[in-house]
């Protein structure tokens, strides 16, 4: 099949890939020349494992290319997949441009298409978006209307950063939201997956299975960031007690790890973005607003015991180990290292960052200077405290008597339960974990 896929980010280009894989011919588009272009040389613009090999594997079969005009590849196309991005305007509606600008560009390659090309929506869209906006957009421009001139499709992405193209190539469900069963099955063959589930159902549908996936996701965190702070309070680790709820299999153990809460650009993004659609349509929710509230309260639960051990933070010295949003990624994209650097500098804290990733796109975010390093043990020397962020595997693997002998002063706390806690007290560190009892004083 010809493919056209808009948007090079994470879920374009990832998609772009496993079409290619699937023997299917893509051209990759994006707004973004210079990203195109890299691309087309063989370099992934974000850090994501296994993609580099993948991309420069694709390069050499013939059937994949990159460009900056979405119309002229859709004439010739089977199937066009939109997976732009919808950030978060400021009051937290999903921001539709980038939408609304792909359609009409596919909608002017309809126009001059004789082959009524599948239009699947990948992106993260409220719930009506595919029917209220694609469709008139692809039909206004195209002067084709949908079941005849063109198929529209909402095919919601459950891929993970950091485990994307794994995720993307087997993923554990496909969501196909069509107007039309034939449609809809066109689309379950053109992915080919095998032995994967298919939940035919309707667009509007498909777009609320993906926001009410997410929400209950971060709602799982949060439940677990609520029952941490009873447990601590009554001297008990919530991982023990999260770890006998999470054998439930009608619960499952995924997504209970309680810590500074969830970053990322999807869970935050997309629960604002539910939250303001709801009230608009006049059902307002109740749990997205109180997940939230609980993520936001996170970080300071982790400056609580920082200043606990300290007896106070001003002219401390503070490694704060971690920038990613979670590891394997140098995404930083509404990440808890950000308020957490905001309170330790506020409450007068020296705070040195490290992460092997994301320095330079944590330093971007700032926007000030931000003293940082990718040396963990720069970042560990002589100070009085460190807080961890994300748990990157190196600091698993730094050994217990490093942490005592590079810190000035023996406190770590453990915002994702990242390390041999056991290891490091035996070493003679005063570990602190959120949603654990404090250590002896
Ligand atoms: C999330 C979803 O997991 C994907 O299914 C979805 O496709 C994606 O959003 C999206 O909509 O594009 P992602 O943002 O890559 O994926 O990250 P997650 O692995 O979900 O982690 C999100 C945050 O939750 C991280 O900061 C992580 O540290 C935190 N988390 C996760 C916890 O604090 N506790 C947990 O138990 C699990």
């Amino acid at each position: 099949m010809q493919c056209v896929v808009a948007g090079a980010g994470y879920v374009g280009l990832t998609t772009a890939l496993v079409l290619v894989e699937k023997g299917h011919t893509v051209v990759l588009v994006d707004v973004d020349e210079a990203r195109a272009q890299r691309i087309a040389a063989g370099e992934v613009p974000f850090h994501e494992p296994g993609v580099e090999p993948a991309l420069k594997s694709a390069l050499t079969t013939g059937r994949f290319s990159t460009g900056t005009d979405l119309a002229a590849p859709t004439v010739t196309a089977d199937a066009v997949f939109l997976c732009v991005g919808t950030p978060a305007r400021p009051n937290g509606d999903a921001d539709l441009s980038f939408i609304k600008a792909a359609a009409k560009g596919i909608g002017r390659g309809v126009r001059r298409s004789n082959l009524a090309p599948l239009v699947i929506v990948k992106s993260t869209v409220p719930p009506g978006t595919t029917t209220d906006l694609v469709v008139p957009a692809v039909a206004k421009a195209s002067r084709k209307s949908e079941g005849a001139g063109f198929h529209a499709i909402a095919n919601p992405e459950f891929l993970r950063e950091g485990r994307a193209l794994e995720d993307a190539r087997r993923p554990d469900r496909l969501v196909v939201g069509a107007f039309g069963a034939e449609a809809g099955q066109r689309l379950v063959e053109l992915w080919g997956h095998e032995g994967v589930p298919v939940v035919a159902t309707s667009p509007t549908a498909a777009e609320l299975i993906k926001y009410a996936s997410n929400a209950f996701l971060a709602t799982k965190v949060s439940f677990a960031n609520e029952m941490a702070l009873l447990a601590a309070s009554l001297g008990v680790d919530v991982y023990e007690v999260m770890r006998g709820v999470g054998l439930d299999p009608r619960i499952g153990a995924e997504f209970l790890r309680a810590g500074v809460g969830f970053g990322g650009s999807c869970l935050p993004k997309d629960l604002k973005a539910l939250h303001r659609f709801a009230r608009r349509r006049g059902k307002p929710l109740r749990l997205p607003r109180a997940v939230l509230e609980i993520n936001e309260r996170q970080p300071q639960e982790a400056i609580r015991l920082l200043e606990h051990a300290l007896g106070g933070l001003a002219d401390k010295s503070v490694a704060l180990l971690g920038l990613a949003f979670k590891p394997d990624t140098d995404d930083v994209r509404e990440t808890r290292a950000l308020p957490l650097y905001r309170a330790l500098r506020a409450a007068g804290a020296r705070v040195i960052c490290w992460d092997p990733l994301a320095v330079k796109n944590f330093q971007r975010l700032v926007g000030d200077p931000v003293d940082a390093t990718e040396d963990l043990r720069q970042a560990l020397t002589g100070r009085d405290a460190a807080v961890i962020q994300t748990e990157w595997t190196q600091l698993r693997d730094l050994p217990a008597d490093d942490w005592k002998r590079l810190l000035r002063n023996p406190v770590v706390v453990d915002g994702r339960r990242s390390v041999d806690a056991a290891g490091l007290v035996a070493a003679g560190i005063r570990y602190y974990a959120i949603g654990a009892p404090l250590p002896p004083s």
